[in-house]
C-alpha cells in the first residue's frame, strides 16, 4: 500500500494506492468525510463491474447512496450530460455537506469533478479511478470539465478532490486497448521526468502499484508547484498538442493515449531533427512505444486538419503555443513557438 499527500493551494488531499481499496471505500471515505449522502457518478460498463461492490461498502459505512449511470464514452462529457447530472443531484437532495464520488475513467472523473465544482458553488468530490489513464493522470490534480462542440475540455474548473482511492486490481478487467492507452501516459511521465521508469518499462518490469505511485508522485510535484497550469504543469502536455489535434481531427475517433503516443513520437522526431533534442532520443522512445503496441506515426495527409485543430487549441495564448520538448529521456523543457513555426514540427 502506498500513500501520497498532495498539497496544492486549492486544498490538500491524500492519494491511496492499494489492491482491494475499492471494496473498502466506505471506511476510507468515512475517515475523511462527514457527508451523509454520497452521489456516485459512473458509466454503464463500470457499474456492471463494480457498482454493487461500491454500493455495498458505502452503505455498510452508513452513507445514503445514489448512483447516476452515464452512457460509456466521450459523448457523455457534454454540457447536456452535465445538466442532467446536476438536475439528478438536485432531485436527490444532495446538499453542500454531501459528496460526489467519481467511479470510472476520465469521462466519469472529469464530469463528476466539474459537477462537484459547480453544484451549490462547490461540494466535495472523491475520485475512484478505474482505468490506468485515470489512475495516473486525470483523477489527480483537480482538472475537471466537459467538451464543447468546438473542442475538448473547453468548459471546466480547477477543483481538487477530497481524496483519490486507487485500486490497481481493477486494471485486470481493462481491455488491452484501454490498458495500452494508459501505458502511453506512463511512457509520457517516464520521458519527461524519470529515466529509471523508462528503463523499467523497456525491460517490461510492470510492477503496477509502484509504477502508479511513481507517476502520481511526479504529478503531485508538478501540481503543487503549478496548480492552475500557467507554467510547469504544461510539461504534462508532452505529446498532447499534436495528440489533441489528432484526436480532434479524427472527431474523437482515435483514443487519447494512442493520439498522445503518436504526438510524442512525432514531436520528438521533429525536435531532434531541429537540433532541440539529444540525438537518439526519438529512436529510444519509438522502441518503447512499439513494445507496448502504441502508434508512433501521425497518419499522412492529416497536416491541414491538424494545423486547423491546433489553431483552435485552447493552449494557444496570443498566437503562441507552448510545446513540450525532451532534452533527452527523463528530462524536458517548454519551448514557446508561434503558429507559423509550429508548421516546422509537423
Ligand atoms: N492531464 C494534464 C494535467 O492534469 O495537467
Amino acid at each position: 500500500m502506498s500513500s501520497i499527500k498532495v498539497n496544492p493551494p486549492g486544498g490538500s488531499y491524500e492519494i491511496k494506492i492499494e489492491e482491494g481499496i475499492l471494496s473498502r471505500a466506505g471506511q476510507e471515505i468515512k475517515k475523511i468525510s462527514g457527508a451523509g449522502k454520497l452521489f456516485v457518478v459512473t458509466d454503464e460498463n463500470v457499474y456492471a463491474l463494480y457498482g454493487e461492490t461500491l454500493r455495498k461498502t458505502l452503505a455498510g459505512a452508513g452513507f445514503a447512496v445514489n448512483f447516476h449511470v452515464l452512457k460509456p464514452g466521450e459523448r457523455s462529457k457534454s454540457m447536456r450530460s452535465l445538466e442532467r447530472l446536476l438536475s439528478a443531484m438536485a432531485k436527490a437532495d444532495v446538499t453542500r455537506t454531501d459528496a460526489v464520488v467519481a467511479l470510472g475513467g476520465g469521462v466519469a472523473g472529469d464530469i463528476a469533478g466539474f459537477a462537484s465544482a459547480v453544484y451549490m458553488r462547490g461540494i466535495a468530490c472523491i475520485q475512484i479511478p478505474t482505468t490506468l489513464l485515470a489512475q495516473i493522470d486525470s483523477s489527480v490534480g483537480g482538472k475537471t470539465g466537459v467538451d464543447l462542440p468546438e473542442g475538448k475540455n473547453l468548459a471546466g474548473a480547477f477543483h481538487q478532490p477530497k481524496a483519490v482511492l486507487i485500486d490497481p486490481s481493477v486494471l485486470k478487467t481493462l481491455g488491452g486497448r484501454e490498458f495500452r492507452d494508459g501505458m502511453a501516459e506512463m511512457v509520457k511521465y517516464a520521458c519527461i521526468a524519470d529515466k529509471s521508469m523508462f528503463d523499467a518499462l523497456m525491460e517490461g518490469d510492470l510492477q503496477m502499484e509502484k509504477l502508479i505511485t511513481d507517476c502520481c508522485d511526479i504529478k503531485r510535484r508538478i501540481v503543487e508547484e503549478d496548480e492552475r497550469d500557467t507554467g510547469l504543469r504544461m510539461v504534462l502536455n508532452f505529446g498532447h498538442t499534436l495528440g489533441h489535434a489528432l484526436e480532434a481531427s479524427a472527431k474523437y475517433g482515435r483514443t487519447h493515449g494512442r493520439s498522445v503516443a503518436a504526438g510524442m513520437a512525432h514531436i520528438t522526431n521533429s525536435s531532434e531533427r531541429l537540433g532541440l533534442t539529444e540525438k537518439g532520443t526519438a529512436a529510444q522512445l519509438i522502441r518503447l512505444l512499439k513494445k507496448y503496441s502504441l502508434p508512433f506515426k501521425i497518419p499522412g495527409g492529416r497536416e491541414q486538419a491538424i494545423m486547423e485543430a491546433i489553431r483552435k487549441d485552447k493552449k494557444q495564448l496570443s498566437g503562441k503555443l507552448n510545446l513540450v520538448l525532451l532534452k533527452q529521456i527523463g528530462s524536458c523543457y517548454i519551448y514557446p513557438v508561434g503558429i507559423q513555426e509550429m508548421e516546422k514540427f509537423l
